[in-house]
């Protein structure tokens, strides 16, 4: 066969780790070093129209949804353009307002969910400026866009998306540097991210590395029947995103929050039944999440930390890039929690129960 998972014993596993090279394929002739920026061919956007928009927008469904919320962040915090992510399907059921001075990105591993699509015919017709951020060249959605950027991340065949989703971190950052420059972003910042970029396929490889300890992690952490997992600000998507990885392919309960919402609800249920993920990276906003981590504690629940340090017994940690690319290092070892999950728990992680690879129908 031309692709299959030889070697591995599922592609969930075998995907997960092609994603230092996914990745170099996403940057690949991408960043100018010269200028401290990227290229990105298929955008259709000239730098005049890049500078009056106002608003960025970014639609998807499941993981490239999350991903959208990934993009979002770098895009507001790169370009200091107001963004944000909302699911495609909600989207496009509500009569949303169409601007034109926002930027709407559809984001979509398969280019074929229908939800997604729809959302962006009812764009079309509107007269909104759509971009796609799609791994299927020539899909559904890639075609009806007016511009985009391509993944490049290879066939998924896993349904739980690995490689498609940080494939899209990625292309969101180099994004956000490609509008960064042309708002407000200093030569000095972008050189900054081009550099962090350039840095990440190495730095997954590392992570990649300490599978071993994340599996025995993910074998005493599939005993448990439901699972808390919290992030603040760059952490929250990475915190959504691996629940969802993990109610996909171990049918683990898992719920995400942000770590400052704990208190208004969900800290009610924390006990010795209930352990957290906390994605816990060494930001300006450390201070606040090691306490949210006490508050835990202190109901005795047990509590896994993702970070740039060991923050208790239960920790891994990925090593650190530019605060603003940590979401994509934090998410990998969710994935591989994940897998281990469901291979103990002993699941057919890639086709599971009730779930497809991609939506066609609505
Ligand atoms: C399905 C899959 C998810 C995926 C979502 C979006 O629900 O089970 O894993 O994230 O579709 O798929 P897309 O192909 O549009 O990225």
């Amino acid at each position: 066969a031309a692709y299959d998972a030889e070697g591995y014993t599922h592609f969930m596993r075998k995907e997960i780790h092609e994603q230092p090279a996914a990745v170099e394929r996403a940057l690949r002739g991408r960043l100018d070093l010269r200028f401290h920026t990227a290229h990105l061919g298929g955008l259709n956007l000239d730098p005049r129209e890049a500078r009056e928009i106002r608003r960025v927008k970014i639609l998807g469904c499941g993981s490239a949804y999350y991903a959208g919320q990934v993009g979002a962040q770098l895009i507001e915090e790169l370009a200091r353009i107001p963004a944000d992510a909302e699911p495609a399907s909600e989207f496009r059921y509500r009569n949303p307002v169409v601007e034109a001075d926002t930027l709407y990105v559809a984001v979509s591993q398969s280019g074929e969910t229908y939800d997604t699509l729809a959302a962006v015919q009812e764009l079309k017709r509107k007269g909104g400026r759509v971009l796609g951020v799609v791994n299927a060249v020539g899909s559904a959605i890639a075609r009806e866009c007016d511009g985009g950027v391509y993944l490049h991340a290879g066939p998924e065949i896993a349904v739980a998306s690995t490689k498609a989703y940080t494939s899209t971190a990625v292309v969101f950052a180099l994004l956000a540097l490609h509008l960064g420059r042309i708002h407000d972003l200093s030569p000095a910042d972008g050189r900054r991210i081009a550099e962090g970029l350039r840095a990440l396929p190495a730095q997954i490889e590392e992570i990649l590395k300490q599978e071993d300890r994340i599996a025995e992690l993910a074998r005493e952490f599939a005993a448990y029947r439901s699972m808390l997992f919290v992030g603040r600000v760059r952490g929250w998507p990475v915190a959504r995103e691996g629940a969802q990885k993990l109610k996909e392919v171990s049918y683990v309960h898992a719920e995400a929050y942000p770590a400052s919402e704990l208190k208004h609800g969900p800290l009610a249920l924390v006990s010795p039944e209930l352990p957290a993920v906390a994605v816990v990276p060494d930001d300006e906003l450390l201070d606040k999440n090691l306490s949210t981590l006490g508050e835990i504690r202190a109901r005795r629940g047990r509590v896994l930390t993702v970070g740039h340090r060991e923050l208790g017994e239960d920790a891994i940690v990925v090593p650190k890039n530019e605060p603003e690319l940590d979401p994509i290092l934090l998410s990998i070892p969710l994935q591989l929690l994940a897998y281990h999950a469901a291979v103990a728990l002993g699941h057919d992680v890639d086709k599971p129960r009730n779930l497809a690879k991609s939506v066609t129908v609505e």
